[in-house]
């Protein structure tokens, strides 16, 4: 059999440019072990149904081992006729096997296969993805150990703001990644459906019972409705929806990297092993994989906005555009796959400079909210005391002092209840200290919320140990 799998009604083969248009084989080939296991699992359904004899599937085994092997091994021989991934080893299966090959297909289509075979790749691709996101969370937890007494200037608008711990930020990343797993979690569950046995879309004339091939395949569920099975594909948005905003928390993360590495900042230095160098600047230490992240994510918007594009306004049930489904899918898990790795590698290894940040965190103006809160405290109400307060910060960026320079009779002029010991609200130390509400920095906080995240990611371990195949 050299043709394709749907020769008997047609007089002429196909034209070349048919023939290349339809050729999904360079990029589905990669589904190949789910296609051997669906075969499988499509093979024992047959005889539990009398189509075939247990020593018919027997062998139909043997042969799969043996594709099996051969794909392994990198050694499976394609021919040029092979349109996709299914039609290769329906192919190779018949050469193998001669008529038994030739019933393998029976009860089944092309349509209900691939979606079938897409939907355990993402089973075992996202956990892979869960584990890479728990090791960039770790990454963090643990920098937020190290600096668990190490102060920070934090920042709205990108302007100093307030002092803070460093674990206080860096948690602040940990725990926006928890959402990300858990949106990946919810991605799992929609892709954990079987679709086989739905055939072309309407269901089979033949004795088969989808239910059993579901179990045999590890599935949670089994499609309700057959056109719904081969015509569905937000399985796969949600997953690239859960991904592109992954990869969108990676970009702000790569961001601040870029950023603290600065010489303008200079609050952390990379690892060698995560910088590059410039061609020409023999000076420079360029923090590539945080750019490259920041960029990557921009390229899994693109690809969730493909698959909207492709799925949106199609008839039910299997139209052939669905076959666009699979490279944004595989390119966004890719590229996100390949930025987790390198992005924890680049967290792990950075090198803070405690001293700059400290200062940074010392500087300015930072406690001034701490000033008007202590107003608040002795019965000003808030907007008065931050009228006052912004007059001192007037006053000080006047004479080109810190707040911790102004006089008493400064403080007197901008407010009477303004007493000297204010300033010593200003102490970034005591400052931090004193933001003790919930979820806040000061380091009692932060320890409850290391403590949280431990559990939190203890959670997710579990989940990844009960996802793994058996
Ligand atoms: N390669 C196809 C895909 O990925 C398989 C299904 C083809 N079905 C068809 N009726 N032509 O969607």
């Amino acid at each position: 059999m050299t043709g394709p799998l749907w020769g008997g009604r047609f007089s002429r083969g196909p034209s070349e440019a048919l023939a290349e248009l339809s050729r999904s084989i360079q990029y589905d080939q990669r589904l190949w072990p789910h296609d051997i296991a669906c075969t499988r699992a499509h093979a024992a359904n047959l005889e539990r149904a009398g189509l075939i004899s247990p020593d018919d599937r027997a062998a139909i085994g043997v042969a799969l081992d043996r594709a099996a092997a051969a794909f392994g091994d990198g050694a499976f021989a394609f021919n040029p006729a092979d349109e996709d991934i299914h039609s290769a080893l329906e192919r190779y299966l018949t050469e193998e096997l001669g008529d038994l090959g030739a019933r393998i297909h029976a009860g089944r289509s092309r349509n209900d296969l691939v979606v079938t075979d897409f939907r355990l790749w993402l089973k075992a691709a996202i956990p892979a993805l869960g584990e890479g996101v728990t090791a960039l969370q770790e990454a963090l937890k643990q920098q937020a150990e190290v600096h668990i007494d190490t102060l920070a200037p934090g920042y709205t608008h990108l302007q100093r703001a307030q002092p803070i711990l460093l674990a206080h930020h860096l948690l602040a990343h940990a725990f926006a990644l928890a959402r990300d797993f858990d949106r990946l979690k919810g991605a799992f569950a929609r892709a954990d459906v079987s679709g086989l046995g739905a055939a072309a879309f309407a269901g089979t004339t033949l004795p088969l019972d989808p239910v059993g091939t579901a179990a045999d395949l590890g599935f949670g569920a089994v499609f309700d409705n057959s056109a719904d099975a081969v015509g569905a594909r937000d399985f796969a948005l949600e997953f690239l929806s859960a991904v592109a905003i992954l990869a969108t928390q990676l970009s702000r993360i790569g961001e601040e990297v870029v950023l603290w590495t600065s010489s303008e900042f200079g609050f952390a230095t990379l690892d060698d092993a995560f910088a590059t160098g410039s061609s020409i600047m023999p000076q420079k230490k360029n923090p590539d994989v945080a750019e490259l992240v920041r960029a990557k994510s921009a390229r899994v918007t693109g690809d969730l906005v493909h698959l909207l594009g492709v799925v949106k306004g199609l008839p039910m049930a299997y139209n052939r555009d669905l076959q666009e489904d699979k490279e944004p899918v595989f390119d966004a898990a890719d590229s996100v796959a390949l930025s987790l790795a390198a992005l924890t590698g680049t967290l792990a290894t950075l090198t803070f400079d405690v001293e700059r940040l400290e200062n940074a965190a010392r500087g300015g103006s930072a406690g001034a909210t701490d000033i008007a809160e202590s107003l608040v405290r002795d019965g000003v109400p808030f907007r008065h005391a931050h009228e006052a307060v912004g007059k001192l910060v007037g006053v000080a960026a006047a004479r080109g002092c810190d707040l911790a320079e102004l006089t008493p009779e400064d403080l007197k002029a901008a407010h009477p209840k303004l007493h000297p010991s204010v300033l010593e609200l200003l102490d970034a130390r005591r400052s931090v200290a004193a933001r003790a509400s919930h979820g806040g920095t000061s380091p009692g906080q932060v320890a409850a919320q290391l403590e949280r995240l431990g559990a939190v990611l203890d959670d997710q371990r579990r989940w990844l140990k009960e996802t793994e195949p058996a």
